[in-house]
């Protein structure tokens, strides 16, 4: 017999082109023999989505940021007894508030840029930010993703226009410390059982000053390199630290860590519990490098979600 996929896409996050982009690659990939799908758009289609809830055997969710990835849509989907892929409430809240991440990977050990924490309300005095952190320094809203309402800060006086964008997005606001060195992304898929993918080697063209929204987006843009040119000891550490963060946030299914390589030590940026689904995304591409397919993958990611609606 047939599944009933429920596609979740679109939404109303600043990253509503993304997700179309993905769900329309998903749709593609799916075995149409092995699955009935169904697309809602989550701007519009909420009430029939409720309405079909009986019909449905597991829903994708690929929405990217705020009202998708934060723990929204997954709670619609507990109060609708609908199995989907990924984090549930906690793992994906937790997630993606950058700030309460860093907090759980501090407590497990697991190594991320030194930071401060700013409200709206803070008067934040530029040259005591630039001397706690040194310079540059990385502004970045707490929610969000996709490098939206970030900046890299090199001199304190371009501080207050970097606050002033971040905080347009976000009440609370993140400055880090920036780390200079090779960028990589970590995949794991499992809920308990983890399998670390090989990992990712991202540089974007010399033009952008990091990977940003146009170098993440941009056809072209950012070589991708799998596996990256690291040493075997420091993949296993990457590898170790992305089931870490996984297991420290309550990641279930799968999820990627973006990592900075400096010398012997790597820094965890953020773990993404709803990564890119295009067919050429960094998680499909890293799955293909381990020999699973990207329908295959699909297939994988919608198992573990029935698995882990069973075992709650
Ligand atoms: N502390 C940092 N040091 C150096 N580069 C950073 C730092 N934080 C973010 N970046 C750059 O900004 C990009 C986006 O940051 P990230 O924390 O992954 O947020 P998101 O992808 O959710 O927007 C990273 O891929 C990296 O290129
Ligand atoms: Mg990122």
């Amino acid at each position: 017999m047939k599944k009933t996929i429920a596609l979740l896409l679109g939404g109303i996050s600043s990253e509503r082109a993304v997700s179309l982009k993905s769900g329309e690659q998903v749709y593609q990939a799916l075995d149409k023999n092995k699955y009935e799908v169904r697309r809602y758009d989550t701007k519009t289609d909420i009430p029939k989505l409720v309405a079909e809830a009986a019909q449905i055997d597991a829903a994708l969710i690929l929405l990217h940021g705020p009202y998708g990835e934060d723990g929204t849509v997954q709670g619609l989907l507990e109060l609708l007894d609908i199995p989907y892929q990924g984090a549930g409430v906690l793992g994906s809240a937790l997630s993606m508030n950058k700030l309460a991440a860093k907090q759980l990977y501090e407590h497990c050990a697991i190594p991320s840029p030194a930071y401060m924490v700013l409200k709206r309300t803070d008067q934040p005095d530029p040259d005591q930010l630039a001397a706690r952190l040194g310079l540059p320094i990385v502004i970045k809203p707490t929610t969000g993703g996709s490098s939206i309402g970030m900046t890299i800060v090199r001199t304190s006086a371009d501080l207050p226009k970097a606050f002033e964008k971040a905080f347009a997005l976000d009440g609370t606001v993140l400055a880090e410390a920036y780390i200079k060195g090779l960028e990589i992304t970590a995949s794991v898929l499992g809920n308990d059982d983890l399998q670390a993918l090989p990992l990712i080697e991202i540089v974007p063209d010399q033009h952008y000053e990091f990977f940003d929204y146009e170098a993440k987006y941009t056809a072209g843009a950012t070589q991708e390199i799998c596996p990256a040119r690291i040493s075997s000891a420091l993949t296993a550490k990457a590898q170790k630290y992305a089931c870490q963060a996984h297991q420290a946030l309550y990641c279930k299914g799968y999820s990627r860590s973006d990592m900075i390589v400096r010398g012997d030590e790597i820094f965890v940026l953020e773990t993404n519990t709803i990564p890119g689904m295009t067919a050429t995304s960094l998680f499909p591409q890293a799955a293909q490098a381990a020999g699973i397919s990207f329908g295959q993958l699909l297939d994988r990611l919608i198992e573990l979600g029935i698995q882990a609606h069973r075992n709650r």
